[in-house]
């Protein structure tokens, strides 16, 4: 079978991302949230984003019609019913992915294909919520989902060969690089990614350096696009404390504990961008 038809779970920053990808490369897309209004927020960056693209004069104003016209938003889990692949991208929480890959197995063909876009949950746990187990896999993508290139694809012990070849296959048509990996904790960018990060934090609290001096050092140093602290504030304190959280419990190894710093900003509200303030001031342009 070949994937013709996606669905999407979520339209937050992930699932409408996702969505946009699919439908902008000629996928018919549906999109499933929980409330209209939370629907409409979510469509509404989706086309806010298509938009910054014509602005930018990096897209024709008619791919964006395109694209907004191969999407088709519902609050109805069953307008996926019909989908050749459906991605969940929802809050990480097991028992609300298990709600919804139960309602999603109860309503979908026996050959769908049930994806998860968690970055830190067990896609082998996922499988076991459902009656085709070798049907589940990860599809990790990277915030901001339509600029980002990568999609970590992850079988568990029991992933049909069929299914990790057809989904690397409807990646690679939606013009992202897939990398294959099993599934551990954080796959492979996470796994990096997060003692990274919380080294960065570990570095400031320390008082080694400067936050700009931190990230500008990586930035100039290493060349990466943004510097770590910023890069947390970009992810979410509350997402990097949360996976750190979900490493630290799987791998008991030091470099996945979140430092206080982190723990108390979490606490006090500062999440980064998404709550306006995290080691940056994101209610200024550019973050100071
Ligand atoms: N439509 C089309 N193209 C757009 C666009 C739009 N709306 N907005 C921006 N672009 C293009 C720009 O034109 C530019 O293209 P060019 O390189 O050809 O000139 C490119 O995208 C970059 O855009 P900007 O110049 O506006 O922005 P920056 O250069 O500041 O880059 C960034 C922004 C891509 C976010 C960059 O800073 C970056 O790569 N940061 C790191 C992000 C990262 O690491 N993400 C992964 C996080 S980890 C994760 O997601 C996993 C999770 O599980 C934690």
């Amino acid at each position: 079978m070949a994937i013709q038809q996606v669905g999407v779970v979520g339209c937050g920053l992930m699932g409408g991302g996702i969505a946009q990808v699919s439908a902008a490369a000629g996928f018919p897309t549906v999109v499933r949230e929980v409330s209209p209004n939370a629907l409409e927020k979510g469509l509404g960056s989706v086309r806010r984003f298509l938009q910054g693209g014509v602005d930018k004069g990096k897209l024709a104003a008619a791919e964006m019609e395109r694209t907004l016209a191969n999407i088709r938003g519902t609050t109805e889990l069953r307008d996926l019913s019909g989908c050749d692949l459906v991605i969940e991208a929802v809050t990480e929480n097991i028992g609300l992915k298990k709600e919804i890959l139960s309602a999603l197995d109860a309503s979908c063909r026996p050959a769908a294909i049930l994806a998860s876009n968690t970055s830190s949950l067990s896609i082998t746990e996922m499988s076991t919520f459902v009656r085709h187990p070798e049907r589940v896999i990860g599809l990790h993508f990277f915030n901001p989902v339509p600029l980002m290139k990568l999609v970590e694809v992850v079988r568990t012990v029991r992933t049909d060969e069929a299914v990790l070849a057809e989904t690397h296959a409807w990646c690679l048509a939606i013009g992202k690089t897939p990398v294959r990996c099993g599934d551990s904790t954080g796959f492979v960018v996470n796994r990096l990614l997060v003692p990274y990060m919380l080294d960065a934090v570990r570095v400031f609290e320390q008082g080694l350096a400067s936050r700009d001096d931190i990230d500008s050092a990586m930035r100039l140093g290493c060349g990466h696009p943004m510097g770590p602290l910023m890069l947390t504030d970009y992810v979410g304190l509350d997402t990097a404390f949360y996976i750190s959280e979900i490493m630290f419990d799987e791998f008991k190894e030091p470099r996945f504990a979140a430092p206080t710093l982190l723990r108390r900003m979490v606490t006090a509200g500062l999440h980064g961008r998404k709550s306006g303030r995290g080691f940056y001031d994101w209610s200024t342009h550019p973050p100071g």
